[in-house]
């Protein structure tokens, strides 16, 4: 059977992303890992899902409702708590702004599904998320850079304000005011991804896109921006819990996705998460920011201690992960290649977060403080520094022998 042939033209530009298959591999083998951005399982909240879920079996009204199909727009009482929590953080929501995602994945997969025809421009931020890319891909828009392109024609820019991924950047409010004008001269959307709102180690809180947009224009309802977000790195991501918060009239078209992509997210789901947010969330958000704190401060530590002379890197106030810059002579792919046989160490070369189209800086290097505990990972930048140091001074003889 020729499947080839028979492929969508959609399913031209989708490749498999290689943090996927290197998780992979991190399951075959014992790595320090640091590419993946992975919440560390040791901080979800067992104790407040296992009695979340007893319970909801104790009450026989409650669990038939928990394993029945859920409504396309979500559990109710949950869009209820996020509608109150979007207002809580400065972008005053009803429940009809929310839509509920199964994670925040698929809120990017659909905003795309909506907006995207092939051939349409996305502004997307340089480098960018991996899996927005990917989502995007399969609408085979045109990517267009932020900063820098012309937003002319442009339909949405896709936007992580905070401590993004990969960089670990944040937006500072200029910036953020700069893109919303851009958005209101050039009449096009912001998807913005609030994944990391709440992650935040240190520094004052900035308004989200949407917060902003709400304040300049009244209202949420004529907001240009959809925000998406989730309960993944606040909570556990197994409970596929995320949404999308925008103008009512948008989230009644992207209903219309939902029901065809997969009816509904989970009842139980649902409605353990609520039950477990309404009494901890802010607990669980305290719990993973003092942990991820301390590893990001160990692993800037071991940077600062360990990386050569010419390696740069980002400061994250929250978040995940932290960008490294190699000088320009180290091929950030050869490196992780290495890294990963030779050194047991797992890292993503930046080269992965650009979209089709535009070049990639291929000394970058995307590094996660998450998922292990401060002695591993400080082994791992140690092997890292010293693998690096191996390829500049190898590349210097190799420039002395050629201009020899
Ligand atoms: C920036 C960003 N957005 C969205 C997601 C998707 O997360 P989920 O689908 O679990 O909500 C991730 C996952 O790592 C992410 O890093």
């Amino acid at each position: 059977m020729d499947w080839d042939r028979l492929y969508a033209s959609r399913m031209r530009d989708v490749v498999a992303s290689d943090i996927r298959e290197r998780m992979k591999l991190l399951a075959a083998k014992q790595l320090i890992h640091l590419g993946g951005g992975l919440p560390d399982p040791d901080i979800f909240p067992y104790e407040a899902i296992a009695a979340a879920s007893n319970r909801i079996w104790a009450d026989r009204a409650v669990a038939r409702t928990a394993l029945q199909y859920a409504p396309s727009e979500g559990y109710g009482p949950l869009r209820a708590w996020i509608a109150a929590y979007m207002t809580g953080l400065g972008a005053p929501c009803a429940v009809d702004n929310i839509l509920i995602t199964n994670g925040s994945q698929q809120g990017l997969d659909f905003v795309a599904k909506l907006l995207l025809s092939p051939g349409d421009r996305a502004m997307v931020e340089i480098p960018s998320f991996i899996g927005a890319l990917r989502a995007f891909d399969a609408y085979q828009p045109t990517y267009v850079g932020l900063p820098g392109g012309n937003p002319t024609d442009v339909k949405f820019c896709y936007a992580g304000p905070d401590f993004r991924n990969p960089t670990g950047t944040t937006m500072t409010l200029a910036e953020r005011e700069a893109l919303l004008d851009m958005a209101d001269a050039s009449g096009m959307a912001i998807l913005e991804d609030g994944c990391y709102e709440r992650l935040r180690y240190d520094g004052a809180p900035l308004p989200s896109l949407i917060a902003l947009a709400c304040a300049r224009r009244g209202s949420v309802e004529a907001a240009p921006v959809l925000y998406t977000g989730t309960f993944s790195k606040m909570v556990a991501p197994s409970l596929r819990i995320g949404w999308i918060a925008g103008p009512a009239a948008v989230i009644r078209k992207l209903v219309l996705i939902k029901q065809a992509s997969d009816l509904a997210t989970s009842a139980l789901s649902q409605m353990l998460l609520l039950d477990v947010v309404e009494a901890h969330l802010e607990e669980t958000i305290a719990t993973a920011c003092a942990v991820y704190r301390e590893r990001r401060d160990s692993m800037l530590a071991a940077l600062a201690e360990h990386m050569p002379h010419g390696v740069r890197w980002s400061r994250p106030e929250g978040g995940l992960y932290i960008w490294i810059e190699l000088p320009e002579q180290i091929d950030a792919t050869v490196l992780t290649q290495r890294a990963l046989e030779e050194q047991g160490v797992s890292a993503i070369a930046g080269a992965a977060f650009y979209p089709r189209g535009i070049a990639a800086e291929r000394n970058t290097l995307r590094l996660s403080f998450s998922m292990i505990p401060t002695e591993p990972a400080r082994e791992g930048v140690y092997r890292l520094g010293a693998l690096t140091r191996e390829m500049l001074q190898s590349s210097a003889a190799v420039t002395a022998i050629s201009t020899a």
